[in-house]
């Protein structure tokens, strides 16, 4: 929410300052979609679009392996599958692969791979962004899953979330606990259900949520860092130029709310990122976290005191019923990661009824993003992921 409003800033002042600048060509690697990705690293993938029931139509990439059973990869916030591969061969998608697991990598919607509805025309239909992780969570993921255990013949999967890719299954879980069966494991990379010990500056930005909220309504942006809109161009324009691009977008921005790394992802690595990441994203999903945020608790989305005793019948919407989540559970947590603080997944922890195991990453500077971008992740979590998969299969 604040990117858009930072990215003007940052876009201003550097055309004012620097108006000649070319910024260099993107590597291959940040062209790739998922599937030339998965081709150039040894595996031929498939896709299969995924239908909800609400009518929004989301790409499902498969990597067919023969190891049961299937592994499910579920990205964050305005990211997708493509998270789980642009490390190449370092990457998870292609690690499980190589370990001959059957492997499928989901999308929700919003982002590239997920922007088409039966219905709805995502350019022209505001209701096509009415969604945040509960939707996410309740329809996509819900989706996805039943689409894998049948086209796959299985009776429940493994599944891999990373940041808001495990709030949708903790929602699922939660509204819909006779999903729970589906899964004979969840690993939770970077878990988020709460965020009240938020430090600044993410912080102070979700402070200003609500007053960005009323901002971007006001303008009708429902569409949060489009494919085609302004602030992608912009992102492109400036991050990706030589000097000041890490330092500016990565460190400035991004870094700041997943804590800084330049050990694990390291700043020649930036442009590949680039390609990939940041993908679209709704208005009200940003809103949701912000709600999360601000009232420490993990509910339902807020629509304000009328409206929450109409559709929830009290005036503050419920919680998600934690309780409900007895699927079994790893969590994995980083030290220097300033999204999913320790604290609060220390108190997740101690909500979930069935956690199999809680992991806090060794390497102090372990970062938010470490968990799918990092360039030691074949080192360093990746043994501890195999482990949990062959134990609870
Ligand atoms: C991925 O890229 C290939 C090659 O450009 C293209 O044929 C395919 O349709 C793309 N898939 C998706 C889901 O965008
Ligand atoms: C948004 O979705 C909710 C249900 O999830 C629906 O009740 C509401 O009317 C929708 N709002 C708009 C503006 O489409
Ligand atoms: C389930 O899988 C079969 C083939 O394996 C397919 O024909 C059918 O359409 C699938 N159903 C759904 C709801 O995806
Ligand atoms: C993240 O949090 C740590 C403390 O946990 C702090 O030292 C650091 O400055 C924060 N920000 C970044 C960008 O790492």
């Amino acid at each position: 929410m604040t990117l858009r409003v930072m990215l003007i800033v940052i876009a201003v002042n550097s055309v004012v300052s620097n108006a000649l600048f070319i910024p260099r060509s993107l590597p291959e690697d940040a062209l790739l979609n998922f599937t030339g990705l998965s081709e150039k690293y040894g595996h031929k993938a498939e896709e299969y679009s995924v239908v909800t029931e609400d009518g929004y139509i989301l790409t499902l990439f498969h990597i067919p392996g023969t190891r049961k059973p299937p592994v499910l990869l579920l990205h964050g916030i305005h990211d997708t599958a493509d998270t789980f591969i642009l490390r190449g061969k370092k990457s998870l998608a292609i690690t499980l692969a190589n370990n001959g697991y059957d492997v499928w990598a989901g999308n929700t919607r919003g982002n590239k791979y997920g922007r088409r509805h039966i219905k709805l025309n995502p350019d022209t239909d505001p209701a096509f962004w009415n969604y945040s992780f509960h939707e996410h969570g309740v329809h996509d993921l819900a989706a996805i899953t039943d689409f894998i255990l049948n086209a796959t013949g299985e009776q429940s999967l493994q599944s891999i979330g990373h940041s808001e890719g495990t709030t949708d299954h903790f929602v699922l879980a939660s509204q819909k606990p006779e999903y729970n069966n589906k899964f004979k494991l969840f690993i939770a990379l970077a878990p988020v259900a709460f965020l009240s010990n938020l430090i600044s500056p993410v912080s102070a930005v979700t402070e200003l949520g609500p007053l960005l909220n009323q901002v971007l309504l006001s303008l009708k942006i429902e569409e949060l860092i489009s494919e085609k809109g302004i602030e992608k161009n912009i992102l492109q324009l400036i991050c990706n130029k030589e000097d000041i691009g890490y330092e500016l977008c990565f460190k400035g921005v991004i870094l700041q709310g997943a804590g800084y790394d330049p050990k694990g992802i390291e700043p020649k690595f930036f442009p590949t990122i680039l390609g990939h990441y940041p993908a679209a994203g709704s208005r009200k999903s940003l809103l949701h976290y912000d709600q999360v945020a601000l009232s420490k608790r993990f509910a339902l989305f807020d629509y304000g005191p009328e409206e929450n005793k109409k559709r929830y019948g009290f005036i503050v919407p419920p919680d998600y019923n934690l309780r409900q989540v007895i699927m079994k559970t790893a969590l994995i947590v980083g030290k220097n990661d300033n999204l999913s603080r320790v604290r609060d997944v220390e108190y997740l922890r101690f909500l979930l009824p069935n956690i199999v195991e809680y992991h806090l990453m060794r390497q102090k500077r372990w970062n938010h993003l470490d968990f799918v971008w990092g360039n030691d992740l074949p080192e360093t979590l990746f043994p501890q992921i195999l482990s949990l998969l062959e134990k609870y299969r």
